[in-house]
């Protein structure tokens, strides 16, 4: 084709078949780059604003969770109960509604949910303020929970279910595909 193209005796048909072959090759490259490697999986990757105050007010004792991780009703329940949070006082000093609004706004039944729309799945009344009760993460953390002493409570690197950053490291991106999972001190073959 590039002899063809380059050539000097070029027709106007000949220019009109080059153009069309280069537009084609080039969509066609474009394409494949986009799709490429890791779309197939593309995964749990969660898109929301950063909030600097539910960061601050909600990212002091375990990582701010990414909204998307509980429905509106368990963040609802949650901030019902702030004054006794697991055994803290984890009420804000200041802020409190505005944060709640925010979580809801991008919780897993909200309309910026996008694949985190799972979490809703077999979703238990009343909804759990736990994300690791949800129905749905326990179904994807089966091989997990079969060996929570092992991978998790004697592991010096978990020590918690609740420490999602243990073993996806950009949870608090809201970052959680399959090929970046890594249990700390596990044999990968173990759990994949
Ligand atoms: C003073 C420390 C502290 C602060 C501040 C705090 N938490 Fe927690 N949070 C905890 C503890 C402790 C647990 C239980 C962790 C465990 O079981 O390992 C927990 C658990 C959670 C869980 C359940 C995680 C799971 O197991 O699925 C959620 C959701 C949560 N916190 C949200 C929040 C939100 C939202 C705020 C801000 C309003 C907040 N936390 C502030 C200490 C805190
Ligand atoms: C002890 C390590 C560990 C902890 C802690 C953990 N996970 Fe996971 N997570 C895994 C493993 C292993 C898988 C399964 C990976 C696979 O299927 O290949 C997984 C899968 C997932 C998936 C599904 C990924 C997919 O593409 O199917 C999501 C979403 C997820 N975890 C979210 C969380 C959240 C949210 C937390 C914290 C509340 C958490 N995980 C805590 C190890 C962990």
């Amino acid at each position: 084709m590039t002899f063809l193209c380059l050539s000097r005796r070029t027709t106007l048909l000949r220019m009109l078949f080059c153009l069309t072959a280069m537009i084609f090759t080039s969509s066609v490259q474009a394409w494949w780059s986009l799709g490429g490697d890791d779309n197939e999986d593309r995964g749990y990757q969660a898109e929301f604003p950063l909030n600097e105050r539910y960061q601050f007010e909600c990212g002091a004792c375990h990582i701010a969770y990414p909204p998307q991780v509980l429905p509106k009703a368990s963040w609802q329940n949650l901030f019902a109960n702030l004054n006794d949070h697991f055994g803290e006082a984890a009420t804000p000093d200041q802020n409190q509604a505005e944060i709640l609004n925010y979580l809801k706004n991008y919780a897993s039944d909200s309309n910026n949910a996008g694949q985190f729309k799972d979490f809703t799945k077999r979703l238990q009344t009343p909804a759990p303020v736990r994300i690791t009760e949800l129905s749905f993460w326990r179904l994807k953390h089966d091989k997990v929970l079969n060996n929570k002493t092992r991978f998790i409570i004697d592991n010096p690197d978990v020590g918690s279910s609740s420490r999602c950053n243990a073993c996806h490291k950009d949870a608090e991106k809201g970052l959680f595909q399959k090929h970046t999972v890594n249990i700390p001190n596990i044999e990968k073959r173990a759990y994949k």
